[in-house]
């Protein structure tokens, strides 16, 4: 789903170490249901529980994106029973949590494709974004049906039916096209559950972000740790592939390039 930005749309930052943009790989839901001898679906049903945990403990620090990776498009290669389980948790929780949201001010917009999602998911997710879209709080990003490749090719197509003329494409253009024009790239990616890889999660807008893994499983992220990883974010020395003065010789710095 494609939304306008919002005026609180800045890539500045609210403090000097503070990331606008937080996007988390929330994985780990089926390890810590197993663990206890669980079904899988109850790690699912719990991690859904804890995203008002991660608002509410991200917001009053100055962040103003938050994106939950919900739902790959990879997923659907789940066993159908989990799916099905999967597509009923995350109706209810948006179908139940969206007024409480909506009360505190929180945008909601869905980044990925709508057409195959269960209907009842899609009715609560078109809803809560509809509901929300005027919302000048934070914004939660969820990502159901979301894969980086599919929306990098999606906004392909789109560039060729818009007719647009190929020397005009730049990088800002792209961007424009992808789920996610209404906000910058993301600052910090968490991934909980151990594993140290992508995934498919927002492959164009990861270009520059700082990646943070953490072995805790999504359910168990309390708000202690969160606000470790977001503080140590602070100490990170983001280059951009430049350099900063800090990296350099003073006897260098007369070599920098003049502007
Ligand atoms: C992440 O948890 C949530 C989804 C992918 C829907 P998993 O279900 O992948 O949990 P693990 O990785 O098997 O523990
Ligand atoms: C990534 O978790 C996707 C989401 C958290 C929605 P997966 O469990 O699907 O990732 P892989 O299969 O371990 O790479
Ligand atoms: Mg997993």
């Amino acid at each position: 789903m494609q939304v306008e930005p919002s005026s609180s749309d800045s890539p500045a930052l609210e403090g000097p170490n503070i990331p606008v943009h937080v996007a988390f790989i929330m994985d780990g839901n089926g390890r810590w249901a197993q663990k206890q001898g669980l079904p899988r679906i109850v790690g699912h049903e719990y991690g859904v529980q804890c995203i008002q945990n991660v608002l509410e403990t991200l917001e009053p620090m100055g962040v103003k994106f938050v994106t939950l990776y919900a739902f790959s498009t990879e997923n659907w290669g789940r066993p159908q029973e989990e799916v099905d389980g999967i597509m009923d948790v995350f109706s209810e929780a948006v179908a139940n949590q969206t007024a409480a949201l909506h009360e505190k001010n929180v945008r909601i917009v869905h980044v990925g494709k709508t057409e195959n999602l269960h209907p009842d998911l899609r009715n609560a997710v078109v809803e809560a974004q509809r509901l929300t879209a005027d919302n000048t709080g934070i914004t939660m990003n969820v990502a159901f049906d979301y894969g980086g490749r599919a929306e990098i090719l999606e906004a392909v197509r789109r560039i060729i039916k818009d007719g647009v003329d190929p020397d005009t494409i730049d990088e800002e253009l792209f961007s424009r096209y992808l789920f996610t024009s209404h906000c910058p790239d993301p600052d910090l990616i968490i991934r909980t559950g151990g594993e140290q890889r992508i995934s498919n999660f927002l492959l164009w807008q990861s270009a520059y972000s700082e990646l943070y893994h953490t072995p805790t499983l999504w359910p168990d992220l309390d708000a202690t740790e969160l606000k470790q990883v977001v503080e140590t974010f602070g100490s990170r020395r983001r280059r951009y592939g430049a350099l900063n003065p800090e990296d350099q010789y003073p006897e260098d710095r007369s070599s920098e390039p003049q502007t």
